[in-house]
């Protein structure tokens, strides 16, 4: 059982208050992604989670456990960190084993929690190998498992995979989803990366400043972003807001189109010059200015669009899919 609870969670360093009050519930076997823009919060709010840093004020629980006072070791819970930190001189199965060794677990049970962690990870062939001999991507999952032999409530990860390169990231993104499904074990993780989040996450945290911006499932803030800030974050090539004559026209402060939501036509409502035209193959993505409503409006169209830079193009824009914002940057 994994359920974590934040009630009136605060931290301050000195005189800066990071995190204002804060109340989160993250369900037993639930994966959470925090996410947010660089020092808003997310990697002090995980180390209060796991205690290496202690609260100001309010309360952490888990599984209805009052643990604020309780050290980190006594929480039952798991970090992984994005210097994973393996020793050098050690093979993988020692450092595998290390934290059972510390904790005195006998040899036959770390045997068999080994054998169960280097399956689940794909390193049964590299039980004796040393860490200088590894990938990246191994070592990383050598990291993974020094924390699944320890059979934590939870796992908490801070931007694990920042360190690799983007094909490996890929994979172990999908390599951790698929660990979650096979221990359903509560996981909360960390990453600036809102591709990551959406790809992983089953609940998004949204942070802003310390300050949790909207919570909800990918699709949820996908489809009913609360604020503007979040209607930006969330989306890759990012949400075209569009504000002034235009946006008042639909009854809005600013409107919010997505670049998937927006094609390339013969005769839309809306005139730019394509500034950069990105022939990915499978989609183009056409950065137009000059059409009054925004400096660049971004297309996301699949396949590939036949335009070039420098062309006049029209954009039709799929109304039904539009956001409408009022002055105060929430939802209408
Ligand atoms: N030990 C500390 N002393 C003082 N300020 C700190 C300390 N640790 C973090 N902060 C401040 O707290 C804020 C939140 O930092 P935090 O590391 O949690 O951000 P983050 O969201 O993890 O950012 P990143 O994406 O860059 O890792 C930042 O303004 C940071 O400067
Ligand atoms: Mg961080």
């Amino acid at each position: 059982m994994g359920q974590i609870t934040l009630n009136q969670v605060t931290k301050s360093f000195g005189e800066t208050q990071v995190i204002p009050p804060l109340d989160l519930t993250i369900e037993d076997g639930e994966f959470a992604v925090f996410v947010g823009p660089s020092g808003c919060g997310k990697s002090t709010l995980l180390r209060l989670i796991a205690g290496l840093e202690d609260v100001s004020s309010g309360h952490i629980e888990i599984d209805g456990r009052d643990v604020t006072d309780v050290a980190p070791a006594k929480r039952g819970l798991a970090m992984v960190f994005q210097s994973y930190a393996l020793y050098p001189h050690m093979s993988v199965r020692k450092n595998i084993a290390f934290p059972m060794k510390m904790a005195g677990v006998d040899q036959a049970e770390q045997d068999a929690r080994i054998k169960k962690a280097a399956a689940a990870l794909n390193l049964t062939d590299y039980l004796d190998r040393r860490p200088g001999q590894l990938s990246g991507g191994q070592r990383q999952r050598v990291a993974i498992g020094r924390a699944i032999v320890r059979e934590p409530e939870a796992f908490l990860f801070d931007e694990p995979l920042s360190n690799l390169d983007a094909a490996l990231r890929v994979g172990m993104r999908m390599e951790i989803g698929e660990l979650h499904k096979q221990l359903a074990t509560t996981m909360i993780y960390v990453t600036h990366d809102q591709v990551e989040a959406m790809t992983m996450a089953d609940k998004i945290v949204v942070l802003r400043a310390g300050v949790i911006e909207q919570v909800g499932s990918p699709l949820d803030l996908y489809h009913n972003p609360r604020n503007l800030f979040v209607a930006g974050f969330i989306g890759s090539p990012t949400m075209n807001l569009i504000s002034g004559a235009e946006a008042e026209q639909h009854g809005a402060a600013t409107i919010g189109i997505r670049p998937e939501h927006l094609t390339v036509t013969q005769d839309g409502p809306w005139q730019g010059t394509v500034g950069v035209a990105e022939h990915l193959g499978s989609d183009t993505f056409v950065h137009v200015h000059g059409t009054g409503l925004a400096e660049t409006i971004t297309v996301r169209q699949a396949g590939d669009v036949p335009v070039r830079h420098g062309d006049t193009v029209r954009l039709t824009p799929d109304l039904s899919r539009m956001h409408k914002f009022g002055a105060d940057g929430l939802r209408l």
